[in-house]
C-alpha cells in the first residue's frame, strides 16, 4: 500500500469497547507484512547503537512506523477509542531495555503517566490514548509493558494496584491502544535482549455525539470477562453514554436494574457490598446519601472514591450545593492531603467533587461559572475544569471561561483554554484572546520549569491544540498559525501544522507543504555516504 491510499479502518466492535472502558485498554495486532516489524526492530536499533534515542523525532528517524499507525487495525481502534477527527500527538518515545540495563521491580515500576512535558489533569472520559508497539517478539520474560486493569479512572496507584499488573505480551507487531492516565510498568528483562516499545499519543478533537465504533446496541452491558478487580458498571455505563453521544449519560446504568441495598451497605467492610449500595443509591436517587458518598471521595480507597463520583451524578440537583462546599473546603484545604492534589506540573488529579459535578451535567452549569470568579485558584482551575468535561453542555460558561484566559494564573489559563477546546462551540467568542496567548506572554511564564519548559511554552501549546481541535472552524487564525510554524517549540509548531491541515484552504496547504519539504529527510544519507 502506497502513500495516499487508505484501507477501510476497522474499528472495534461492542466487546473490545467494553473491555477498553471497562479494563483501559485492548490488545491486536495489525494486519501488515512481518517482515516490516524486523526492519523497523533493526532501524531502532542502529538508532540507539550508534546514534541517539531521538525521543518525539523517533517516527521521522523510522519513518516504516506510519505503516502501523495507518493500519486499518490502528487507525479502527484510534478511530472507536477517540473519534474519527482523533489528533496525533507530537510526544513519541521509544522505550528501549539495553541488555544490561540495571532493573527496579516490576512495582517499582508501575506509575501513571503525567502529559509531558508539563502537566495537565487526569479526565475520566477517553481524550488522551496511547497506543504501544513491539517491533520484536514480546513474550513476558523480555519485559513488556504491563498495564493495571481499571485504574486509569485512579487518582493514583495503591499498593494493591501494583500487585495487579499485567503483562502485554505477544509476538512481533503487537500493538495495545490504552486511556492514557491507566497504570503501566516496564516489565523485568530476564531474556537480556534489547528490548523496545515505542510509544504513541492521540487526542480527541470533539465530543462524541454517537458511537464511532461498530455498536451494534446502545445500552450497557459488562464485557464477558474483565480484569479489574470489582464490578463498576455505574462508572463503565456512564462512559459508554458519553461516548455514545447521549445527553443522559446514566441511561445505560438505569437499564440495569440494580438491587435495592440498605443504605447502611455504604460502610460495609466488604468493598463489593459499598459497590452495590452506591448502585442502589444511584438508581434511587437517594440524597440522604450525599453527605456519606461526599466523604468517600479524594479517600485512599480508589475504587469507592470513584463509584461515589458517579453515584453523586446520578443524584444530581440535590448534590450540587453540598459538592460546590466540599470543593471550596478542599480549595482552602488542599495543602492538608498527604496526596498531592495541587498543580505541580506532573501527575495532576483534579478534585473528585469536580468530577462529581462534571457527571451531574446541566444542574452544575450555574453553580460552576459562579466558581470562576472564586479568589481561590484551585477551586478556578476544578471549575474550568469540570466545564470542559461537560463539552457542549457547558456553552453557557463559554464568556466567563474566555474570561478566565486572562487570569494571573497560568494554570487557570492552561485549563481554561482545555475546557473551551472541549466545548468548541461560539468559537468567534474566544479564538482572538487564543491568539493574543500564541503571540504575547507574560514575564512571569518565561521561567524554565519541568523538563527545562516553560509555563509559557504550555500555554502556547494548549492553544495552538485548541485551533487544531477546531478544525475549519479555526480558518479566522489562519495567518497566525502560519507564522506559528517557526514557534521555536517543536509541540506548539506540530499542533499549528495539524490545524493548517484541517483548515485546509489552498494557502493554509501550501504553508504546510513548505514547512514540511524544507524538513524532508534523505534516508539514504548515512556517516560514509553523504551524497
Ligand atoms: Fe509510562
Amino acid at each position: 500500500m502506497g502513500y495516499g491510499k487508505r484501507e477501510e479502518p476497522k474499528l472495534f466492535n461492542d466487546e473490545q469497547m467494553r473491555q477498553f472502558i471497562a479494563d483501559g485498554y485492548v490488545i491486536f495486532k495489525p494486519n501488515v507484512p512481518d517482515n516490516l516489524h524486523e526492519t523497523i526492530r533493526q532501524k531502532l536499533q542502529f538508532m540507539v547503537d550508534e546514534e541517539f534515542n531521538y525521543g518525539n523525532n523517533v517516527l521521522p528517524r523510522v519513518p516504516e512506523m506510519d505503516r502501523i499507525l495507518n493500519s486499518p487495525e490502528v487507525r479502527g481502534a484510534l478511530i472507536s477509542v477517540l473519534g474519527p477527527g482523533y489528533i496525533e500527538h507530537p510526544h513519541r518515545f521509544c522505550h528501549y531495555i539495553p541488555p544490561d540495563a540495571t532493573q527496579r521491580t516490576l512495582a517499582q515500576n508501575c506509575h501513571q503517566d503525567s502529559y509531558t512535558p508539563l502537566g495537565r489533569p487526569r479526565q475520566h472520559y477517553p481524550r488522551f490514548a496511547r497506543i504501544m508497539y513491539y517491533p520484536q517478539d514480546s513474550p513476558v520474560e523480555i519485559g513488556p509493558t504491563h498495564a493495571i486493569p481499571g485504574t486509569h479512572y485512579h487518582r493514583r496507584l495503591t499498593d494493591k494496584d501494583r500487585q495487579n499488573a499485567i503483562p502485554i505480551a505477544g509476538n512481533a507487531g503487537t500493538v495495545s491502544i490504552t486511556h492514557f492516565d491507566i497504570g503501566h510498568a516496564a516489565g523485568i528483562n530476564a531474556l537480556r535482549q534489547p528490548r523496545h516499545m515505542i510509544k504513541f499519543i492521540y487526542v480527541r478533537a470533539e465530543e462524541p455525539t454517537k458511537p464511532s465504533w461498530d455498536c451494534q446496541y446502545h445500552i450497557w452491558r459488562n464485557p464477558k470477562t474483565y480484569k479489574t478487580p470489582h464490578d463498576l458498571h455505574l462508572i463503565w455505563s456512564h462512559i459508554w453514554d458519553w461516548l455514545c453521544g447521549k445527553k443522559d449519560r446514566y441511561e445505560s446504568f438505569r437499564a440495569s436494574d440494580p438491587a435495592v441495598c440498605e443504605l447502611e451497605d455504604l460502610h460495609h467492610d466488604n468493598l463489593d457490598k459499598q459497590l452495590a449500595a452506591m448502585h442502589s443509591i444511584a438508581a434511587t436517587k437517594n440524597a440522604d446519601a450525599i453527605p456519606a458518598l461526599i466523604h468517600k471521595l479524594n479517600s485512599a480507597e480508589q475504587w469507592t472514591r470513584l463509584a461515589a463520583v458517579y453515584t453523586l451524578g446520578a443524584i444530581g440537583q440535590p448534590a450540587v450545593q453540598p459538592l460546590v462546599e466540599a470543593l471550596l473546603d478542599a480549595a482552602a484545604h488542599k495543602d492538608d492531603d498527604p496526596v498531592p492534589q495541587s498543580w505541580n506540573e506532573g501527575a495532576i488529579s483534579m478534585e473528585d467533587t469536580a468530577h462529581a459535578l462534571a457527571a451531574i451535567g446541566t444542574p452544575s452549569l450555574n453553580a460552576l461559572i459562579g466558581l470562576l470568579d472564586n479568589p481561590g485558584e484551585w477551586a478556578r482551575i476544578n471549575a474550568a475544569f469540570a466545564l470542559g468535561e461537560m463539552d457542549s453542555l457547558a456553552t453557557q460558561a463559554i464568556p466567563a471561561l474566555t474570561r478566565c484566559l486572562d487570569d494571573a494564573s497560568h494554570c487557570v489559563v492552561r485549563t481554561a483554554t482545555d475546557a473551551l477546546g472541549s466545548i468548541r462551540q461560539n468559537s468567534e467568542e474566544f479564538i482572538s484572546v487564543l491568539e493574543r496567548l500564541l503571540k504575547v506572554g507574560r514575564p512571569e511564564w518565561q521561567m524554565p520549569d519541568r523538563r527545562d519548559w516553560t509555563p509559557y511554552d504550555q500555554v502556547r501549546v494548549n492553544a495552538a491544540m485548541v485551533f487544531t481541535r477546531l478544525g475549519k472552524d479555526a480558518t479566522s487564525a489562519e495567518a497566525l498559525l502560519l507564522d506559528t510554524l517557526s514557534d521555536p517549540n517543536g509541540h506548539v509548531a506540530a499542533f499549528a501544522l495539524e490545524a493548517l491541515r484541517r483548515i485546509g484552504t489552498p494557502s493554509a496547504i501550501d504553508g504546510v507543504m513548505e514547512y514540511l519539504m524544507t524538513r524532508r529527510w534523505d534516508e539514504s544519507i548515512e556517516k560514509g555516504r553523504l551524497f
